[in-house]
């Protein structure tokens, strides 16, 4: 049974809108986090669409990188690709490129998915270390305090992709899912682990998520074929961060042209 949940969604007119509202989004969570319990984990996610918010963050002309606590941030990644963190399709590559080479952050604070070691065993080790890294006890779950996420034209988020095994596991906190389509494997965060971050938040931008989107938010609840549909947190609350392109199929009872923020019940 899918959890209900009220999701917000905020639209702005061009993409480099919607990095700035991330950054600000991470800023926010990590100096908010800071402040209550002395440490900010976050988990982000990869491909492209994340990339202008690291350069964001990274650049100290912009009004974000000086709020981030950098000493008391703990990054994660919510998946990663079965690749060498020097290749061109990793995420934590693209990350350390657009971000990490230039700031203040320990690298014992910067928690990569091993992506160059053989899945399950880069899967157990990043389980070991978040449960080391939160001191989980027995089946605890970590809460992040933020996780960012994307979404691609198939519908799938982190790397829980249609007709995936991963959909279906409930009691890991990252596995390796076999990903058939693309003959490859990736290590993801498992949904639950998602749903039990403080905050979730999806940057989703271009007319090509346009009609995906429309159907994981208004279509029927299939999460097999729609695995986004399974982030349902249980704080109730669930963010998107979308650019004019991306949300066009999505209801606007606001009247106004992007930047407007509206919101919609998941029941
Ligand atoms: C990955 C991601 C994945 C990504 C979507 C959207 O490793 O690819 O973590 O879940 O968020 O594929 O990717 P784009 O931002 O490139 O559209």
């Amino acid at each position: 049974m899918a959890r209900p949940v009220t999701v917000t969604y905020a639209v702005w007119p061009t993409p480099a809108e919607v990095a700035a509202a991330a950054a600000e989004c991470f800023a926010g969570a990590a100096a908010a986090a800071a402040s209550v319990q002395g440490v900010a984990r976050i988990a982000i996610s990869g491909g492209t669409t994340p990339k202008a918010m690291f350069a964001l963050l990274a650049d100290r002309s912009q009004p974000y990188f000086e709020r981030v606590p950098w000493d008391k941030l703990q990054l994660f990644w919510v998946d990663e690709r079965t690749v060498p963190p020097e290749h061109k399709d990793s995420n934590y590559g693209m990350t350390k490129a657009a971000m990490l080479d230039h700031v203040p952050l320990p690298a014992a604070q910067i928690h990569r998915i091993e992506g160059e070691l053989e899945p399950e065993v880069a899967a157990s080790r990043y389980e070991a270390d978040i449960r080391t890294s939160f001191r989980l006890e027995g089946a605890e779950t970590p809460t992040f305090d933020l996780i960012l996420l994307g979404m691609g034209d198939d519908g799938h988020t982190a790397s829980l992709f249609p007709h995936t095994e991963a959909i279906n596991e409930l009691g890991r906190i990252s596995v390796a899912n076999h990903v058939e389509k693309m003959n490859t494997w990736r290590i993801t965060l498992t949904w639950p682990v998602i749903n039990h971050a403080r905050e979730v938040a999806f940057l989703i931008e271009g007319a090509g998520k346009r009609d995906i989107l429309r159907e994981v938010l208004l279509g029927g609840y299939d999460p097999d074929t729609k695995p986004s549909q399974l982030i349902r947190p249980a704080s109730g609350k669930l963010t998107f961060l979308l650019d004019a392109a991306a949300a066009a199929a999505l209801p606007n009872d606001t009247g106004n042209a992007p930047p407007y923020t509206a919101s919609l019940e998941l029941k």
